[in-house]
């Protein structure tokens, strides 16, 4: 296929709208598939089937005899040929990377938009993608087989928000194959073809990669100049590295060997690579002896949520390291370091972009590569000021600094977009107001739909935040966010011990107002670690103040207090109040035994409450 017989596109739309079953229609229309296959065919991970989302964006070619009015008179095999290059992309907004890597490889996209939904969040978001790239945008309303289908409804939110001219919008039912013969040819017609030299030295841009059992690492790669055959020295200008191309294809929609990727051409190529480190994402691969200009990369991921793994359930440290090195070069967007802590032994700090992701991550883990992993607590990026006015980002509460003496946390915010039909705009602000947030603008987009902006506290919105606004809005609301500056807040430091010794990995930072129910959370996170070893002590403690915030199993867990510089000193010094609120909470779940070692008032019954005198409190918190 010559540059100018192909096209490179990509369907992008809101969550649910369509995409994936219409990536299988066109992949039946074009007999890529046959009909009937499993449904959602480019949704192939476990986890995309489990949660009918999807994940990983998945790259397909299809052959295309071009069917339009013109060439409707000419027989059907002397009708021109087109390779057409799909790429379908996640909808949901952790995943907008993935979306922006797929995008580098097109010229043009669908925008597909649901017709009993409308415009939403996402779809705002994907036509600005496309904008910044240039490339030809299809408006393309979906589903308008369903009786509550407006189409026309749709085409004025089109030409209002974005500025099209609805006559450009395409009707379809990705379910029916209503209107897709159309989809395709304007494909053709609307998407202009790659505009690279075929004369010119080889130059390819490697948008994504996945690991294979055999083949190792298989490159998915946008040949932008020039021509890739198999048997040619490739070199990548992020390493300087260099490799020989032992084999090269197109997804067809499984790997299909080719022996060459022409100009435009979007395809695989295995050159031996092991490792993400090798394959990186955004990287341009040129062969050798040549100097060319490297291609523009990707924008650095910001990632969001750093939390740490560590092996469990019989996985050992190796099988854990092999694992994440496998599943992060199909997810290059996690980011790896090394963790060692003295309690809980070796393990990885990973960073990603938001909740979801991270829950995906573990749930390959598990899937794909059968290990099992126990994570700390999600952790958001804090900016550390200290006194000689030096400011340093920190993802995890190292004690690398805890000479210097601390003068602000500022903790990261973010700017959250919430579309909800307007019964729900009364409880959707008061979520945000609970979440600390501050309302920037309130307006209805149609008569239905209100947006709201707020500007919330990163930390507020990573752990539940998306579940709740689901949950109260009857699963409506549609919610994006993107970064903004940092905030000079009230924040504390919790540490963790175990008998005795900090688990660096558990600390983490929290809201005054949080310290409790946070302090809660990470009583249970660490019993976890240690549910094999009950003869271990947990004490978490605010590393500023010295507030006990709860407790667990005192004889073996607790929470204590402590002073920055000395753990040990502040147990003993804890308030009153506090102490006779801990006691209670003490008495609740002690095994009578060893509390009438030690004197106490005997308690049996889990449910009641006693108090414990003062002195055995005390006393009891020494042990730990
Ligand atoms: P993500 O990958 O999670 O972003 O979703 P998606 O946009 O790929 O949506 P998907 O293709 O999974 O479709 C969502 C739901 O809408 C599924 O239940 C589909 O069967 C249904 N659906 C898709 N297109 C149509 C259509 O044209 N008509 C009707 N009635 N239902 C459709």
């Amino acid at each position: 296929f010559p540059p100018e017989r192909i096209r490179n596109f990509s369907i992008v739309a809101h969550i649910d709208h369509g995409k994936s079953t219409l990536a299988d229609r066109l992949l039946e229309l074009t007999g890529t598939i046959q009909r009937g296959h499993n449904p959602q065919y480019l949704d192939k991970l476990q986890v995309e089937k489990q949660r009918g989302i999807t994940v990983k964006a998945q790259t397909t070619s299809m052959v295309y005899r071009h069917n339009n009015e013109i060439h409707e008179a000419i027989d059907k095999h002397d009708r021109p040929v087109y390779l057409l290059n799909l790429i379908d992309t996640p909808g949901h907004v952790d995943f907008s990377y993935e979306v922006s890597r797929s995008l580098a490889a097109c010229q043009g996209v669908l925008l597909l938009v649901d017709a009993t939904q409308g415009i939403q969040a996402q779809t705002v978001a994907n036509f600005y993608l496309a904008s910044e790239c240039n490339l030809s945008i299809i408006p393309v309303i979906n589903k308008i087989d369903l009786p509550t289908a407006d189409p026309d409804l749709v085409k004025e939110q089109l030409a209002a928000t974005f500025d099209l001219d609805p006559s450009e919008a395409l009707l379809a039912s990705a379910k029916t194959g209503e209107g897709l013969e159309q989809v395709l040819a304007a494909i053709v017609e609307r998407v202009h073809p790659p505009r690279g030299k075929v004369d010119s030295p080889l130059r390819m841009l490697l948008f994504d990669s996945y690991f294979h059992d055999y083949k190792k690492v298989i490159c998915n790669v946008a040949v932008v100049d020039g021509v890739l055959r198999k048997g040619n020295r490739i070199v990548s200008a992020a390493t300087g590295k260099g490799y020989e191309v032992s084999d090269v294809g197109i997804m067809h929609p499984e790997l299909k060997s080719t022996g060459s990727l022409l100009t435009g051409q979007v395809g695989y190529v295995v050159c031996g690579m092991h490792s993400t480190q090798e394959a990186r994402v955004g990287d341009t691969l040129y062969q050798r002896r040549s100097t060319i200009e490297p291609l523009p990369g990707f924008k650095p991921v910001k990632h969001m949520v750093f939390s740490g793994l560590y092996p469990a359930d019989g996985t050992s440290m190796s099988e854990l390291e092999h694992a994440i090195e496998k599943l992060t070069c199909n997810d290059s967007s996690v980011s790896v370091e090394i963790e060692n802590s003295a309690a809980l032994g070796r393990g990885f700090r990973c960073g990603f972009l938001g909740l979801l992701h991270m829950d995906v991550f573990h749930q390959r883990l598990e899937q794909e590569y059968g290990v099992h992993v126990h994570n700390t607590m999600p952790n958001v990026p804090y900016i550390f000021e200290f006194e000689d006015g030096n400011k340093v980002e920190m993802h995890m509460c190292t004690d690398r600094y805890k000479d210097k003496k601390r003068k602000a946390i500022w903790e990261p915010m973010v700017l959250a977009k919430i579309v909800v039909p307007s019964e729900y705009v009364g409880p959707v602000i008061t979520l945000c107001s609970e979440r600390e947030g501050e309302q920037v603008q309130f307006s209805f987009i149609t008569g239905q739909q209100a947006l709201l902006k707020y500007r919330l506290p990163l930390r507020e919105i990573v752990v539940d935040f998306h579940d709740i606004l689901k949950s109260i809005t009857s699963g409506y609301a549609i919610f994006i966010y993107e970064e903004a500056e940092h905030q000079r807040s009230s924040l504390l430091k919790l540490d963790a011990f175990l008998n005795t010794k900090k688990v660096e990995a558990m600390a983490t930072i929290v809201h005054k107002s949080k310290a409790e129910s946070v302090g809660k959370s990470l009583t249970q996170m660490l019993k976890k670690f240690i549910n094999r070893n009950v003869q271990n002590s947990i004490q978490v403690v605010e590393a500023i103040t010295g507030r006990v915030v709860s407790t667990e199993r005192p004889l073996d867990y607790g929470f204590g207090v402590s002073h920055r510089r000395s753990p040990q000193s502040n147990r003993l010094g804890c308030t009153e109040s506090t102490a006779l609120s801990l006691s209670k909470i003490y008495c609740t779940r002690v095994p009578a035994a060893p509390l009438e070692r030690k004197g106490v008032k005997k308690q049996l019954n889990q449910h009641r409450t006693v108090d414990i005198p003062r002195e055995a409190f005390l006393d009891r918190m020494k042990f730990s």
